[in-house]
Formats: structure tokens, C-alpha cells, sequence
């Protein structure tokens, strides 16, 4: 690290100073006050043969692992990871959660931020984690290599920090999955020819493992951790299933909510948690005082509110407080049925900012810009010759962003916007609120038909940014968990039915909302977030369900560079990979 000369460090104070006056509503990023490690890894993208539910299939994998390895840094390091693709698919690779001040070059989604990473090719994502703390997972994002590349990223407090609950004895990590025994890739690729459904996953797996519940599994099949009596553990729990909320829990334990997508709550007790994908949460488990003789199923099982096929089994591991060669009766926890909205809902409302005064709930106030985005599913005509397509009437499935369904551009959406070179990539003409008005969670429309295009929302710099994301009912109204990159947002407000412009902001909860990257927007309801847009960049949202991020239901933010020099976003590194 470069010494930094005493008039270089007054200047920057200057410049906060300033930038504090003018904008005091904004959060001042000056340049490396952190003085964090640089940690690296290197990812080798390679195939591996994985064997389970006694099917043994070829898969993408990072260095051999399935799932991939763990990313350790804390708060303030710089991460450098090498990427190396060794496979004959094209990839990339996103930090999920992350917020990627002024970096997102790394950030990951291709065609979004960068080109994929072609065969024979290697990229070094460079980025620091400035002020988050926690569970986060990355993911492969493109098409749907996300279904094996994929594992945990946890960020440890700064050295000297420490939890606002009880210090853990241990940490462990629980990541959920979906395990296929065809390819994933074949299936999508299917499904989009076809127009209809793709086929569901063979089973739900807790750290790559689908347990005892499913057929065919092998003994090797199943998770076992292990624990001793009297202690608090730190569960890190991540749902990197493709397209499945999951109800999770552990028989005879209850469980402590401390956090959710890398952001500490207000701790609240729970038997079962439900999690969507993209969404990751901390729990504390405190263990029996004694050795019990049992051993404990911990249990996850799909939340469905839409109408498509699904994949309806349990995955389970088992938590053992030793004496594995005894035969110890195993306890199963009772889960909520399979569409119980009600346990969702009140699961929501309990999630709340920890809102103190070393963790405030910095919850924009001023709002510059408002945005209603319809989201949910249509239709596109079918384009084969003298086939019927397998969609709804004949038809193929798609989905929208106010009837948007996102286009993936031949390029990357940042790059065309820093080289000033927008024309014939993406238009800046996103619809703020619907095109045409209709009763969005009533009778749906006639006509389903979505529009095509690849078109962004330009935001200037620091703009408070307040946007309401309403499900449709068409083709069925869906809990869609949506996703931001670049930003975490405050959930002040959710219902069912229409938003109610006059009534429901009275109910917002601007005081300790809970802060997140990704919500599930309730089944035939709303939810009302906000942000500030104080990263400059190209920011990718679109739902977490993977098939209906294929459908379409994905869109764009811009935000522009703000006026001060760490309001701009960083020139491109040297090796950013090319289409
Ligand atoms: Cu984990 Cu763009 O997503």
C-alpha cells in the first residue's frame, strides 16, 4: 500500500467536506479508508463427474468442488479472483450482493457488465467490500450455469468488531440447491425452443447433499453436522435454488433470526424460516444443554403460489450431537404446507432493521424519482413452422417488466454506456409506469402478448429512488423474488391486490424497514422499495426464478457518474473479457 502524503489526505477531506454540503443526504465513498487485506482466490471452471440420486453426470464446476468453494474475506478487503475458463461454455461469474461501489466491471452478469468469459480465456473480478457484513453466495450468471456453479461468500466483521448477538461457538454453512439428473443447460435450451415449461428439478440439495427423504439416494447422499451440547451456532443460510422458495427447519430447535441478505435485524425467534432464491439469512442455533439421544433432521420444502410444474420433495441433513455408531431415533420438524401464504406473510412482517445508531436504517426520505413496474408472465407468439408450441394457447411463456421482456443485448450494456456507444444496444426509454392500465391482480387481459426489447432507466447520481413492484395475475398470480444488483434497498411498504397510491404509503414503516438485495414481492400483491443511487454503473434486476429471468423478466438501471472524482465509476480493467 502507497504511503498517503498529509496534503493528499487534507485534500480528500476537502473534497468529503464539500461533497457533504452539497449532498448531505449522500453517503461520501472516498477512496480507500479502509485498510483491509487483499485476499486471492482462483476459480478453475472445469467438468466434473457428480453422482447423485445414482446418476452420475458430467458437470461445470469451479476447481472439481460441487458446490464450489467458500469466498472468506471481512469487512474492507480487496477480493481479487482469477477466473479461468476451462469448459466449452462461455461464463461469468457475479458476487451476489455485493454491492460493487464504483466497480461494476465485476460485478458479473453477462452481457450486462461484461462480455462472458470465453473457453481458453481468464478474468480477474477485482472489487473491496465497503460496508457489509455477513452471508452473501456467488453464482455463475449465464443462462443457467448457476444450477452447479455456485457457493458461499461470507464476509466477516472488520478485526475488532463484533456480532450484536451472542458471539458463536461456530459457523456453519447451509446452501440450498437443485440438483438435476439431466442437464441443466439442455433444459433450458428446451424450453425456450418449445415454449413451454422446463422440467423440474430431481431433487432440492442442502450443500450439494439431497438426503434420505428423496429416492435412490445413496448414504453418502446426506449432510451430517455435527454439534455439541450448550453452544450457539451460527447457521449462514443461502437459497442458490434455480427456481423454488424454500420453508426450512431443524426438529426440537428453534432457531434466531439475526440477519438477512448481509444486513443484521432485529433478532426474532422462529421455528421455521422461509427464504427465496437470492436471499441468504443468519441464524442462531442453540444447541440442546445435554446430549439428547436423537438425532435431527434439518429440512427444507418449495413455498409454491404460481400455477407451473414444480419440484414438490424435501431435501433433509441431519444434526447429530455425537455417538455416530449408535442408532439414535431421528426426529423430522413439521414444515408449512406447500402454499402457506399466511406463514409468508407473517414471516415478512418480522424482519426488521436492527435501526441503532452503529447500524441505522439509512432509509431515503427525499424521493427525486418514483417507479411502478408491473411484473409477472405473458405470452409470445409461437414462431415455429407447423408445430404448436407447448406455452399457455399454444403459444410460448414468457415474462415482463411493465411488458418489457428483457432482450440480451449482443454486448455488454456497461461497456456500450462507457464508450458512449448506446445506439442499436439498448434504448433509455424504460416505461416508469405501465403502457396501459388494467386491473393488474384481477381478471387478466385477453391479450398476454408482451413486448420485446432491451431498454434501461437512466437515474442521475444520488437520486432517492422509490419503486413499486406489483405482481399480475396473469397466467397466475406468483411471489417473484426480485433482485437488485449494485444496491441494497429498504422494503417500507408490502399488501396483496393493487397498490393503493393514496392509502398504503400512509402504512410505510420508514423507521426500521428491512434492508435487502432481494424481496419476494408477494403472490398477487405489491411491495414498495427504496434506494440511493449512489453507485455509478449498469445495474441488472430481474427476478431470481431462473425460468422467468430466461422468459424475460429482467431489466436495467443506469446511474449516471455524479460531479465529485468518487462519484465516477473506475476505467475498465485491461483484461475485461470481449464479446
Ligand atoms: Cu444472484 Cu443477477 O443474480
Amino acid at each position: 500500500m502507497a504511503a498517503i502524503s498529509p496534503s493528499k489526505t487534507l485534500m480528500s477531506f476537502t473534497v468529503l467536506f464539500v461533497a457533504l454540503c452539497i449532498f448531505p443526504h449522500i453517503n461520501a465513498h472516498p477512496p480507500h479508508i479502509n485498510g483491509g487485506k487483499t485476499r486471492h482466490y482462483k476459480f478453475n471452471i472445469q467438468m466434473k463427474n457428480v453422482t447423485r440420486l445414482c446418476h452420475t453426470k458430467s458437470m461445470v464446476t469451479v476447481n472439481g468442488k460441487f458446490p464450489g468453494p467458500s469466498i472468506f474475506a471481512r469487512e474492507g478487503d480487496r477480493l481479487l479472483i482469477e477466473v479461468v475458463n476451462n469448459v466449452q461454455h462461455n461464463i461469468s461469474i457475479h458476487w451476489h450482493g455485493i454491492r460493487q461501489l464504483r466497480s461494476g466491471w465485476a460485478d458479473g452478469p453477462a452481457y450486462i457488465t461484461q462480455c462472458p468469459i470465453q473457453t481458453g480465456n481468464s478474468y480477474v473480478y477485482n472489487f473491496t467490500v465497503i460496508g457489509q457484513r455477513g452471508t452473501l453466495f456467488w453464482h455463475a450468471h449465464i443462462s443457467w450455469l448457476r444450477a452447479t456453479v455456485y457457493g458461499p461468500l461470507i464476509i466477516h466483521p472488520k478485526l475488532g468488531d463484533n456480532y450484536p448477538f451472542t458471539k458463536p461457538y461456530k459457523e456453519i454453512p447451509l446452501i440450498f440447491g437443485e440438483w438435476y439428473n439431466g442437464d441443466p443447460e439442455e433444459i433450458i435450451k428446451q424450453a425456450l425452443l418449445t415454449g413451454g415449461g422446463p422440467n423440474v428439478s430431481n431433487a432440492y440439495t442442502i450443500n450439494g447433499f439431497p438426503g434420505p427423504l428423496n429416492n435412490c439416494s445413496a448414504k453418502n447422499d446426506t449432510l451430517k453436522v455435527r454439534v455439541v451440547p450448550g453452544k450457539t451456532y451460527l447457521l449462514r443460510v443461502i437459497n442458490a435454488a434455480l427456481n423454488e422458495d424454500l420453508f426450512f427447519s431443524i426438529a426440537n430447535h428453534s432457531l434466531i433470526v439475526v440477519e438477512a441478505d448481509a444486513v443484521y435485524v432485529k433478532p426474532f425467534r422462529a421455528d421455521t424460516v422461509l427464504i427465496a432464491p437470492g436471499q441468504t439469512t443468519n441464524l442462531l442455533l442453540e444447541t440442546k444443554s445435554r446430549f439428547p439421544r436423537a438425532n435431527f433432521f434439518m429440512a427444507a420444502s418449495p413455498y409454491i403460489t404460481g400455477t407451473g410444474k414444480f419440484g414438490n420433495s424435501t431435501v433433509a441433513g441431519i444434526l447429530e450431537y455425537g455417538n455416530p455408531g449408535r442408532k439414535f431415533p431421528v426426529f423430522k420438524p413439521t414444515l408449512p404446507a406447500l402454499n402457506d401464504t399466511v406463514f409468508a406473510t407473517d414471516f415478512a412482517s418480522k424482519l426488521r432493521s436492527l435501526a441503532t445508531r452503529q447500524f441505522p436504517a439509512n432509509v431515503p426520505v427525499k424521493i427525486d424519482r418514483r417507479f411502478f413496474f408491473t411484473i409477472g408472465l405473458g405470452t409470445t407468439p409461437c414462431d415455429r413452422a407447423n408445430v404448436t408450441c407447448k406455452g399457455p394457447k399454444g403459444a410460448k411463456f414468457s415474462a415482463s417488466v411493465n411488458n418489457v421482456s428483457f432482450v440480451r443485448p449482443n454486448t455488454a450494456l456497461l461497456q456500450s454506456h462507457y464508450a458512449g456507444k448506446s445506439r442499436g444496444v439498448y434504448g433509455s426509454d424504460f416505461p416508469v409506469y405501465p403502457t396501459r392500465w388494467f386491473n393488474y391482480t384481477g381478471t387478466p387481459p385477453n391479450n398476454t402478448v408482451v413486448s420485446k426489447g432491451t431498454r434501461v432507466e437512466v437515474l442521475p447520481f444520488g437520486a432517492g429512488v422509490e419503486l413499486i413492484l406489483q405482481d399480475t395475475s396473469i397466467l397466475g398470480a406468483e411471489s417473484h423474488p426480485l433482485h437488485l444488483h449494485g444496491f441494497n434497498f429498504f422494503v417500507v411498504g408490502r399488501g396483496f391486490g393493487n397498490f393503493d397510491p393514496e392509502n398504503d404509503p400512509k402504512n410505510y414503516n420508514l423507521v426500521d424497514p428491512v434492508e435487502r438485495n432481494t424481496v419476494a414481492v408477494p403472490s398477487g400483491g405489491w411491495a414498495s422499495i427504496r434506494f440511493l443511487a449512489d453507485n455509478p454503473g449498469v445495474w441488472f434486476m430481474h427476478c431470481h426464478f431462473e425460468a422467468h429471468a430466461s422468459w424475460g423478466l429482467e431489466m436495467a438501471w443506469l446511474v449516471l457518474d455524479g460531479n465529485l472524482p468518487y462519484q465516477k465509476m473506475l476505467p475498465p480493467p485491461n483484461d475485461l473479457p470481449k464479446c
